[in-house]
């Protein structure tokens, strides 16, 4: 298989984030109106579409080295597309994702219908590296560029009513075509706790490898909970609702047995149906070892105080 990694990326060649998320409307404004003085003077003549600019966060960053491209945007999981790992990035090219709008509703000051580009424009971006422990027992290091979801709701000022978020993907089996079968019940929801939602890990990825998301990994924006398994991890995220009950989340629907709210990796906590004590990291071949899983995925130090006395076998 060919290991495609993009090359470094000097700062001088990157398209600042506003400038590529903002491009469309700029390009229709300089059409419409001959308006070329809209257009960005200092956009670099060498980038090339989707770079972005952003600083490596190495505090909150795995130093393992993360997995090739090719893994991380062929092997995935969006059912969306169809239930095989090569589904994603084989259809998920039908998914527009410009013009893109985020409903924000519920117990929070700030509502209504924002542009993607008017959620991305206030955040700098920052690398994170991230282990993704997905819950069939695998796992990938991936280099997540995006910023704290902290930082995206704090500016919605959410009420002392707020004690969850919700999130919710696309819900349009016309450019979601595995929509039109029923293995969840669409929308993809997902839900946090709002003290794990404001953590300082919980993070909103709109890149990796520097470059914009591909479809296939839930562009134009999705979640990364790194210490939670992978399913929390939302993706196209189309609405975000603070609410004041405990969002149910569609694996949860799907199969109250095997999938809880909190997920939390836990190596302590089997599946019902295999082992959660080891992972296999992607990329190292099939044969290769399998690797203890860590409690929070690595992270306990750093969460594992929001759980303290919680039962974690009942609150899996
Ligand atoms: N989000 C949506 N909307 N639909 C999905 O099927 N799969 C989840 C999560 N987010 C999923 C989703 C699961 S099970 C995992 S492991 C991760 O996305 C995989 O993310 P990746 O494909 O970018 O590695």
């Amino acid at each position: 298989m060919s290991k495609y990694r993009p090359r470094r990326i000097l700062p001088s060649e990157i398209t600042p984030p506003e400038v590529f998320f903002d491009r469309r409307r700029l390009l229709a404004a300089a059409l419409a109106g001959g308006a070329s003085a809209l257009l960005p003077a200092a956009e670099p003549s060498q980038a090339q579409p989707g770079q972005l600019r952003y600083t490596r966060n190495t505090r909150y960053s795995t130093s393992e080295p993360p997995n090739d491209y090719e893994d991380i945007t062929n092997y995935n999981n969006f059912y969306e597309f169809g239930t095989e790992k090569s589904d994603p990035a084989r259809n998920a090219g039908s998914l527009r994702t410009h013009p893109w709008t985020v409903t924000v509703s519920g117990e929070a000051e700030v509502t209504g219908q924002f542009a993607l580009e008017d959620i991305l424009k206030p955040h700098p971006l920052e690398e994170r590296i991230y282990r993704l422990r997905c819950v069939e027992a695998w796992s990938m290091i991936i280099p997540w560029v995006g910023f704290p979801l902290a930082d995206l709701l704090k500016r919605f000022k959410p009420t002392s009513k707020a004690k969850y978020v919700e999130f919710r993907t696309l819900h349009d089996p016309k450019q979601m075509p595995g929509q039109r079968f029923r293995v969840l019940d669409w929308p993809y929801v997902e839900g946090l706790r709002i003290d794990e939602a404001m953590h300082p890990l919980t993070f909103i990825a709109v890149g990796v490898y520097g470059r914009v998301l591909p479809n296939q990994n839930g562009a134009p924006l999705r979640l990364v909970v790194p210490w939670k398994y992978g399913f929390k991890s939302i993706k196209s995220i189309v609405s975000i609702r603070f609410t004041e009950k405990q969002p149910l989340n569609s694996w949860h629907v799907a199969q109250p047995d095997e999938y809880g709210f909190y997920a939390n990796v836990n190596p302590n906590v089997d599946h019902p149906r295999w082992s959660q004590a080891t992972e296999r990291l992607i990329g190292r071949g099939f044969f290769a070892k399998r690797q203890p899983t860590l409690m929070f995925n690595g992270y306990a130090e750093e969460v594992a105080h929001l759980y303290s006395g919680m039962d974690l076998r009942r609150y899996f």
